[in-house]
């Protein structure tokens, strides 16, 4: 088995997290045994952050101790991977569609680092008390994900954090070819003051999507 970041393993191929609540899964996954410990399998085609780890990614702002803003949490497949990566930190999970929130809950009853917050993304205002952040990811597939994303990095993030922003081409312009969507999302980022650092197509694992890492 081999570790490519703070908790994230690869194990024939195979995306693992060490499992934070041994015996239960939190999606379809698979639950691995290696030694005496039990790993979660991190299903690329159902987590856009795992899709980027196959995919290449370098930077990983994720560490034991991070405390991360995670827009766009839906049941919980990526956060429940970077709960098991975050074991002393928390995650802020924001989702504004009450449906799968309900869902969410049961997840967040099991693991502690998880904290739900019914809220939209687009008004930060509604949950100002998250304070300050390493990490903001998003994934909420919205036309104006990007000032989302800044919006909220402006309000939560550190300097120096990095904001993660999934692009999807689809949902900006449907009749713009994906690599121009993805070069004016990262312009958008510059503009604000960002640097961006890498870009990863997610294909693949998810047509017309890619993940823009920027820091702060
Ligand atoms: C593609 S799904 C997220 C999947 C999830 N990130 C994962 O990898 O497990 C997008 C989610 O964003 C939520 N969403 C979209 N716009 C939002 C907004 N303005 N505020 C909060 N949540 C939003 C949707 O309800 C949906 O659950």
């Amino acid at each position: 088995m081999k570790q490519l970041f703070d908790g994230v393993y690869e194990k024939n191929g195979t995306l693992l997290t060490l499992n934070a609540r041994p015996g239960q899964r939190a999606y379809t996954e698979k639950l691995v045994n290696v030694g005496n410990k039990e790993y979660r399998e991190w299903i690329p085609s159902k987590s856009k952050l795992g899709a980027a780890i196959k995919n290449g990614l370098k930077t990983f702002p994720f560490t034991r101790a991070s405390a991360v803003l995670y827009l766009g949490s839906s049941t919980g497949t990526t956060p429940s991977h970077i709960s098991d990566i975050v074991t002393d930190g928390t995650v802020f999970c924001v989702e504004f569609a009450e449906r799968v929130m309900r869902e969410f809950l049961h997840l967040a009853e099991q693991r502690k680092n998880l904290v739900p917050i019914l809220a939209d993304a687009r008004k930060p205002q509604d949950y100002a008390w998250v304070g300050s952040v390493d990490v903001v990811y998003e994934d909420v597939a919205q036309p104006d994900l990007v000032e989302i994303g800044i919006r909220n990095a402006e309000r939560f993030l550190k300097d120096g954090g990095c904001l993660m922003v999934a692009i999807k081409s689809q949902s900006i312009d449907v009749t713009e070819k994906p690599g121009v969507t993805y070069k004016a999302c990262e312009r958008k980022l510059r503009d604000a003051g960002y640097k961006v650092v890498e870009t990863i197509i997610l294909e693949p694992y998810e047509k017309d999507h890619a993940m823009i890492v920027a820091r702060k």
